[in-house]
């Protein structure tokens, strides 16, 4: 049997009585939105993150329009967002009426840097949505000595930590999603804000109920985006369980280079004083279609999640102009994720190596 792209089931299967207590919990209350398992997780989320408040939304999208409408970007105004992640980084930018524009990665990390950010700085830049990508923790702080505010997106980055502290904590505001493949998955949709700025949180609990302090009178064009009550109590079980996962997913990488993948694919970088929980493992070669035909025909997970990078997509041209972004296009064309999981044991590891070892194409060159 090959090994999947991801495995969200294995882990939680020691959870499971757990789970259906925290399931029967809800129902049994009859609150089904905003109610003591959303500020239970929210306190919760908040304290592991080190974050000083937590503010659960409907997903990881919505959770970075709110943050950028926290922040007042609206009309008139630009946010820097890298163009190599997912598609969502950049769409939850012109529902507040601001414009994306596209910067840079660095090609080891994948991630932005204060270089790559500062190249598409103007006048007009009123926030920088740095992306926390694959599990990476990108330097939050040389960018926002910018002067910037910083909105970490890191969906892709429960779990893991760096020298600074954990990703939530690092820049003015955070965004998490907690969609069922993430590294902390809700059995739905889910996402949630992170801030330490008081007045700022208070901005995002207001806009995620249609925009209203006290909810009979609307002062603010909002949005209808909670985490509900099931979702919390779901994440509330495998919180606990995070760091845990992390460690897996971490050791997983290890088996990887243990196994000799680096004959075959450059291995994903983690950023200096970063430990990343990897979220995706993404190696880059300039052969990924190859490898990637060698790993399905041996019936492994791989998928190539960024072929067409952000600013080329059909959506996104009339924001990119004629930007050039060398390493997104270099990334985009070598990048392959293989299969990761915070369960991938090195045996695994190992047979996903041994395919690639066994397949007619050459060492691939990144
Ligand atoms: C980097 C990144 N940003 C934003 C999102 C959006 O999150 P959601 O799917 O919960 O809307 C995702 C994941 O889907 C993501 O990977």
């Amino acid at each position: 049997m090959g090994v999947p792209l991801f495995d969200t089931t294995t882990p939680l299967r020691p959870l499971r009585a757990e789970l259906d207590a925290a399931i029967a919990r809800v129902i049994d209350s009859g609150t089904y939105i905003l109610g003591p398992e959303v500020a239970a997780f929210e306190s919760e989320f908040a304290a592991y993150c080190g974050a000083g408040h937590a503010v659960g939304v409907a997903n990881g999208t919505e959770a970075l329009t709110i943050a950028l409408r926290a922040l007042g970007v609206g009309p008139g105004d630009e946010v820097v967002v890298p163009s190599f992640t997912f598609y969502a980084s950049a769409e939850a930018i012109p529902p507040t009426g601001a414009r994306p524009v596209f910067c840079d990665v660095d090609p080891d990390t994948m991630c932005v840097t204060a270089q790559t950010v500062a190249a598409a700085l103007t006048p007009r830049t009123k926030a920088v949505i740095a992306v926390h990508l694959f599990g990476n923790v990108a330097q939050v702080a040389e960018i926002a000595a910018l002067g910037v505010p910083v909105i970490e997106d890191a969906a892709q980055a429960a779990g893991s930590r760096s020298a600074a502290g954990r990703p939530g904590a690092l820049g003015t505001i955070a965004t998490f999603s907690f969609f069922p493949s993430k590294n902390l998955g809700a059995f739905g949709d889910g996402g949630a804000i992170t801030t330490g700025d008081d007045a700022l949180a208070d901005r995002v609990r207001m806009l995620r109920f249609h925009g209203s302090w006290d909810k009979v009178t609307y002062e603010h064009v909002g949005y209808n985006s909670r985490l509900d009550e099931l979702q919390a109590a779901i994440l509330r079980v495998q919180l606990p369980h995070l760091d845990a996962w992390a460690d897996g997913r971490r050791a997983a990488g290890r088996h990887y280079a243990d196994a000799g993948l680096a004959e075959f694919a450059r291995l994903p970088v983690p950023i200096e004083g970063c430990d990343p929980a990897w979220h995706l493992y993404v190696v880059r070669s300039g052969q990924a279609d190859d490898l990637a035909a060698t790993l399905a025909g041996a019936g492994h997970g791989q998928k190539a999640y960024y072929r067409t990078p952000v600013h080329r997509q059909a959506a996104m041209l009339e924001y990119a102009g004629d930007v050039d972004l060398p390493a997104t296009d270099e990334l985009a064309r070598t990048h392959l994720a293989i299969p990761m999981s915070p369960v991938l044991s090195a045996q695994m590891a190992g047979q996903v190596v041994a395919a690639l070892r066994g397949a007619p194409v050459g060492a691939p060159s990144a």
